[in-house]
């Protein structure tokens, strides 16, 4: 989040993070994770941004199942449209022009989708790895 504190700030934006205190360590690629979350929060701060109201952004760690964790990123923007549900995790896919679309996938961050009010996009879950006790 400090990468787009900036970005955050001036929009005015709440982001709030809901973390499990409780998690173990997991197995995976720090900066692939990071890149994924990034991506995640930018989109979230492009929807929030055609708005024209400041919005909200939480970021949320949690359980699931025995031997993975969740990430999500959910803001309290316009939520992503039906018609384009199905189609948000293939590669390239965008509704926005080349000047704001990175036009590069992020297999890392295709996973389930979970549209509630907003949007929430959760990255596959990580392997849980040996428990701390
Ligand atoms: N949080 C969100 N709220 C509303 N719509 C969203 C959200 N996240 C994604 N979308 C919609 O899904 C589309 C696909 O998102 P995706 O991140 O795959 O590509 P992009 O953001 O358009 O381009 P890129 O991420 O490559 O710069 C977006 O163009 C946008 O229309
Ligand atoms: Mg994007």
């Amino acid at each position: 989040m400090a990468l787009l504190a900036y970005q955050i700030r001036v929009n005015g934006i709440d982001a709030q993070p809901d973390l499990d205190p409780g998690l173990p360590a997991i197995h995976g690629d720090p900066h692939q994770l990071q890149q994924a979350i990034l991506n995640l929060v930018t989109n979230a701060l492009h929807a929030l941004g055609e708005t024209g109201r400041p919005g909200r952004i939480v970021l949320r760690t949690s359980r699931r199942g025995a031997d993975h964790v969740q990430f999500e990123v959910e803001d309290d923007g316009p939520g992503i449209p039906e018609q384009i549900r199905t189609r948000i995790f293939d590669p390239f896919f965008t509704t926005k022009g080349r000047a704001r679309a990175r036009d590069w996938a992020c297999p890392s961050s295709t996973g389930s989708s979970r549209p509630t009010a907003g949007a929430s996009k959760c990255i596959p879950p990580a392997t849980a790895g040996p428990s701390s006790g």
